[in-house]
């Protein structure tokens, strides 16, 4: 039976397990590069035994980015900090993925410790935001107006999805995720909080969708064949004039027609007014994540509470999800794959560390227990 530590193959790529560290914004970033920062943080990911690794969003443009010290491939001189990250990731085991993105209407932000205000756009560090409509997200947080997209506009933004997925392959990176979801551009262009225009981008699902399908395309058309092209969908807004997740039901298939191999689900995103959100339930998007998998007969991911070891593998043994992503419990645990493969009576968790230690902590003489590692059954 299909199971949390079974392999995965997507395409030309196999992930050693069902895990990913799912990507996660880390305000490190000068001049929108990776750096040792990253290469630390990402390669002892690798190292715990993640199958699949992602640093954070990765902006298009530099007006795509959430803050000056966010990350972006919208430059070459940008791409060796990547390759360096995918080097290190591909040498302990794991494959690199980028996310590739936009924040539109949700940029020039302040970072969440420096009170995650937006910054107006003639302050310093600030920008001046986009979106498909001249609609700001609101007050408090988001209070700046927003310049609506022209069609030429667009185009060329599509045209920075192409180029950034031509260096993200160049840089090494083996999976590519669009992320269309959290109030970022492609998430807002699929809202109709965020998206109220009357041309062929607004209106119908049809043209709501039009943004992510041409975006989708523009990569599709670079990124290499083989390799795994994938995209996170802000699928419900939970809001009754929002994203439904129906409409994200009937989007999610045509995105398969258009060359999709993966979807993974999350939040629209596009407003605080939320009702019933599922913040706080385990295995948030399991349930939604299987019936995708079923109706439309594509591959899965999903995140939002899975940092419960059995969780998780239930997840996954139920064929609900196909790669589950951690986003807190990454950060709270490197080795998070080995504790959950020990929890979960794998017969050699060792085995995902590097040999170089795994060797010692299987066999150097002493005390079992002394290791460092809580026993099973004993939490992290
Ligand atoms: C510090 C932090 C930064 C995040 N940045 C991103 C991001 O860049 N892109 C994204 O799609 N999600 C981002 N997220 C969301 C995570 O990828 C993940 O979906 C979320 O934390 C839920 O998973 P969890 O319950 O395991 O934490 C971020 C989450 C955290 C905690």
């Amino acid at each position: 039976m299909t199971h949390l530590f079974s392999e995965f193959t997507l395409k030309g790529v196999t992930l050693r397990n069902r895990i990913g560290m799912s990507p996660m914004t880390m305000y490190r970033s000068t001049d929108g590069r990776l750096g040792d920062y990253h290469l630390m943080y990402l390669g002892a990911r690798a190292a715990g035994g993640f199958g699949l690794v992602f640093p954070e969003q990765i902006a298009i443009a530099p007006e795509g980015r959430t803050s000056v010290h966010c990350a972006g491939i919208y430059d070459d001189a940008q791409i060796e900090g990547h390759a360096r990250v995918t080097a290190m990731i591909k040498s302990m085991g794991g494959v690199p993925g980028i996310q590739l993105g936009h924040t539109g209407r949700s940029g020039s932000e302040e970072p969440p410790w420096a009170g995650w205000g937006q910054i107006a756009p003639d302050a310093p560090d600030g920008w001046q935001v986009v979106g498909p409509s001249d609609v700001p997200y609101g007050a408090p947080r988001r209070p700046h107006p927003v310049h609506a997209l022209t069609v030429e506009e667009i185009g060329e933004l599509h045209r920075q999805y192409a180029a950034a997925a031509v260096r993200a392959a160049e840089a090494g990176y083996e999976w590519l995720e669009l992320h269309f979801a959290h109030g970022y551009l492609g998430s807002s262009f699929f809202s109709p909080l965020a998206n109220r225009r009357d041309d062929r981008y607004g209106g119908s699902l049809e043209n709501r969708a039009r943004f992510l399908l041409e975006a989708l395309d523009a990569v599709r058309a670079v990124w290499p064949e083989h390799l795994p092209l994938t995209m996170r969908l802000g699928a419900d807004d939970f809001h009754p004039e929002g994203t439904r997740f129906e409409d994200s039901v009937v989007a999610i298939g045509w995105m398969k027609e258009h060359g999709l191999d993966l979807a993974d689900l999350s939040f629209g995103g596009n407003t605080d007014d939320m009702t019933d959100p599922l913040w706080n339930q385990p295995g948030a998007w399991v349930e939604r994540a299987g019936r995708i998998k079923r109706e439309i007969g594509i591959a899965v991911a999903t995140s939002w509470n899975l940092g419960v070891p059995q969780d998780a593998d239930a997840a996954v043994r139920a064929g609900d999800v196909d790669v589950v992503l951690l986003g807190r419990a990454a950060l709270a645990n490197p080795h998070w794959p080995v504790w959950a493969a020990r929890e979960l009576g794998h017969d050699a968790p060792f085995g995902l560390v590097p040999r170089d230690w795994a060797w010692w902590l299987e066999n150097f003489r002493g005390h079992a227990p002394s290791i460092g590692w809580p026993a099973p059954g004993a939490g992290a």
